[in-house]
């Protein structure tokens, strides 16, 4: 059976950073069948043409695509928050002995059930995650993400050096474990399979070439690794890759970029760099509340007119899990660059912005006819402040704006997943 859905139904006809906000529409309701979306429109054209409809009315919450989370790591769950370090500090101290823990598969399952409770309680109905160097860590999501219907996309974490003993592959036990992984798991319900070498201080260039080799056998994966996240992180680089000419020359050499080539990041780029990932249709990922805790650096969100960019939590690099609080940290470091992000800019970063950069922006991320029908319902008024700031609001971004920077867990009132509502 159909359902109608009626609210303030957020959809977007192109992108905002181009557009501006008149990119963006709201409508009175939206129609949800078999999993997708039928129609949008008025409330009385609606229930005209589906009188069968089952009626669901959200009042004045916002009705918008799930948000999609394009870098997070979800073995690091356990870890969000820890104190203090910068990068490289940080993996040794935190993150690799928290990794390591996912050598036992049932450690993998519980991370992964709690990981995806948490994720989808803040609204986030698709994510590109790295799992552990552990194939089981990989099944681990895949199984709890196919359990809950979503659409969702990982792969094995690569690392033959600079990690400790037990978080160690090879060039060749990467290539193997990496290749029967994607034979399992890609395009299998909603899943797919991303080719993960986690960055180059952590992959020899012979690993490197392994990775670049498994996605000319499978072009139509996606790619994801780090990029020019820390300036210390770049000289590392720069020592181990003496003969690159910058950090995405020691991808390209390897076959790691082009188009479906996803780089969380991308902070400290050279102008050849820019004009590289552009030239190739690569993706770059933002990552604010991560960029500001670790102390990475400011993402200059200019990249938008000319590269997919999504935005992402970085969980547990990232300060939350929440994508309304990553905008919010998205609008912070905009400012402190000079820049004010519209909320339409924001909101569609988040949803379509982030399925683009995983060349998904047909199936999620946002409310059209033909889409797939994930959905989140946002109470705009969810907390005292929030509701006090919103009284006088005489559009809908000054509506939703406080809710971009004070909401969060408490402001998401329903998900819908493939037409189903799940919470
Ligand atoms: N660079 C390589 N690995 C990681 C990671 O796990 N988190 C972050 N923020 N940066 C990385
Ligand atoms: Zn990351």
């Amino acid at each position: 059976m159909a359902d109608l859905l009626l609210g303030q139904v957020l959809s977007f006809d192109g992108d905002p950073f181009g557009l501006g906000p008149e990119a963006a529409r709201v409508s009175e309701a939206v129609v949800v069948d078999q999993g997708r979306i039928a129609a949008v429109g008025s409330a009385a054209s609606l229930r005209a043409t589906y009188p069968q409809a089952r009626v669901t009315d959200y009042g004045h919450h916002l009705i918008s695509a799930g948000f999609v989370d394009a870098h997070v790591h979800y073995p690091q769950t356990a870890i969000i928050a820890s104190w203090g370090k910068r990068l490289i500090d940080w993996l040794n101290q935190y993150t690799f002995p928290e990794e390591m823990r996912f050598a036992d598969p049932a450690y993998a399952a519980e991370v992964a059930a709690r990981y995806f409770d948490l994720a989808l309680a803040h609204g986030t109905t698709s994510m590109c995650s790295y799992a552990t160097i552990h194939p089981a860590s990989v099944d681990a999501f895949f199984e709890q993400a196919q359990a809950r219907g979503l659409r969702a996309f990982a792969g094995k974490t690569c690392m033959d050096r600079n990690a400790p003993e037990g978080l160690r592959d090879t060039a060749q036990s990467a290539y193997d474990d990496s290749k029967a992984l994607l034979a399992k798991w890609h395009g299998r319900a909603r899943l797919s399979y991303v080719i993960t070498p986690r960055f180059s201080p952590t992959s020899t260039p012979e690993q490197l070439a392994a990775m670049g080799a498994l996605w000319a056998e499978n072009p139509d994966c996606l790619m994801q690794t780090h990029l020019s996240e820390q300036t210390d992180e770049i000289a590392w680089v720069k020592d181990l890759f003496p003969q690159s000419r910058d950090y995405l020359d020691t991808y390209e050499a390897q076959g790691l970029l082009r188009e479906g080539a996803v780089y969380g990041h991308a902070i400290h780029l050279t102008a050849r760099e820019k004009a590289r990932l552009a030239e190739a249709g690569a993706s770059v990922v933002h990552c604010p509340t991560s960029n500001t805790f670790i102390g990475s650096g400011l993402f200059d969100m200019g990249l938008a007119h000319s590269l997919r960019v999504g935005l992402a939590t970085d969980t547990g690099g990232g300060s939350s899990f929440s994508m309304l609080r990553t905008m919010a940290a998205a609008y912070e470091v905009a400012q402190l660059r000079g820049q004010a992000l519209h909320p339409a800019q924001l909101w569609w970063l988040a949803t379509q912005g982030s399925a683009r950069a995983l060349r998904a922006e047909h199936q999620i991320g946002n409310i059209a006819v033909g889409a797939e029908a994930d959905l989140v319902v946002v109470n705009l008024a969810s907390t005292p402040a929030i509701a006090q700031a919103t009284q006088r609001a005489e559009d809908i971004w000054q509506a939703v704006f406080p809710t971009i920077m004070l909401g969060d867990d408490r402001a998401i009132q329903a998900v819908w997943i493939a037409g189903k509502l799940l919470l």
